[in-house]
């Protein structure tokens, strides 16, 4: 089974591709009560992470999928020298795949662009990249209003992306596939890639056993969780649990 945790909703883009070409057993926990993770500290963003995968944990998973940029920048190697069982993270995934190009533009949250964690890494496998990165702040928050289809939203993204030239842009937070047609439209001769999809190639398959069995659960507000996370999944779903993390 596959513990799945984000800072709230935009882990869903991780889950899709793997519903759709899998069936395995996943739990999902949305920390929506702590949402964003991309301004807070270091420090803070480990505590949550660390404090989300005792959650998951504590449900019998066999591994977790760190489906936040945030978390995964900033507290992937703390959870992996403290609990004893695999950890991907979508920084990893997603580099893998950005290395392939020589000139890269990748955004994100501030704390994902300021811990310049996409830059290392991509640069691990391909020494020559050349990586420009640029934080879009306010991207997350636009896109859990529900305004990805918005003139505002538009006007933001030209402020943020106009002048980047890049044969590659990664999307290094799991909110922004959901406003991929703006970015697009801005950056129109980048290959974009996604850090939702990318994990799919980084995970042992051997590893996703079950009968497609999902259950979600949220820090705060389950029902907005349901009714955000349908912008995300593209389906209805309910049945979403209010978790407590602090009890
Ligand atoms: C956030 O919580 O600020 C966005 C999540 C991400 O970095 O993917």
């Amino acid at each position: 089974m596959i513990g799945i945790f984000d800072s709230g909703v935009g882990g869903l883009t991780v889950i899709k591709p793997l519903i759709k070409y899998f069936k395995s057993d996943i739990i999902y926990l949305g920390d929506t009560a702590r949402v964003p993770y991309g301004n807070k500290s270091k420090e803070t963003v480990i505590k949550y992470s660390i404090e989300n995968t005792k959650f998951l944990l504590s449900k019998g998973v066999d591994f977790i999928i760190v489906a936040c940029n945030t978390a995964s920048s900033l507290a992937i190697d703390t959870l992996r020298s403290i609990f004893n069982v695999p950890i991907y993270g979508v920084v990893e995934s997603t580099a893998k795949v950005a290395c392939q190009f020589d000139s890269i533009a990748v955004i994100g949250t501030k704390a994902t662009i300021e811990s310049n964690a996409y830059e290392k890494t991509i640069k691990m496998f391909n020494q020559n990249a050349s990586v420009q990165q640029k934080a879009c702040p306010l991207f997350v928050p636009l896109i859990e209003e529900g305004l990805i289809d918005d003139e505002i939203t538009k006007l933001v993204a030209k402020r943020y992306l106009n002048g980047i030239q890049a044969q590659a842009l990664v999307l290094g937070c799991t909110h922004y596939p959901l406003i991929k047609h703006i970015i697009k439209e801005i950056v129109p001769n980048a290959q974009i890639i996604d850090s939702g999809t990318s994990i799919i190639n980084t995970i042992d398959k051997n590893m996703l056993k079950g009968s497609g069995k999902i259950e979600f659960y949220a820090t705060d507000s389950p029902e907005n969780f349901s009714k955000i996370g349908k912008l995300f999944l593209g389906e209805n779903f309910n049945g979403v649990k209010l978790v407590d993390l602090e009890e």
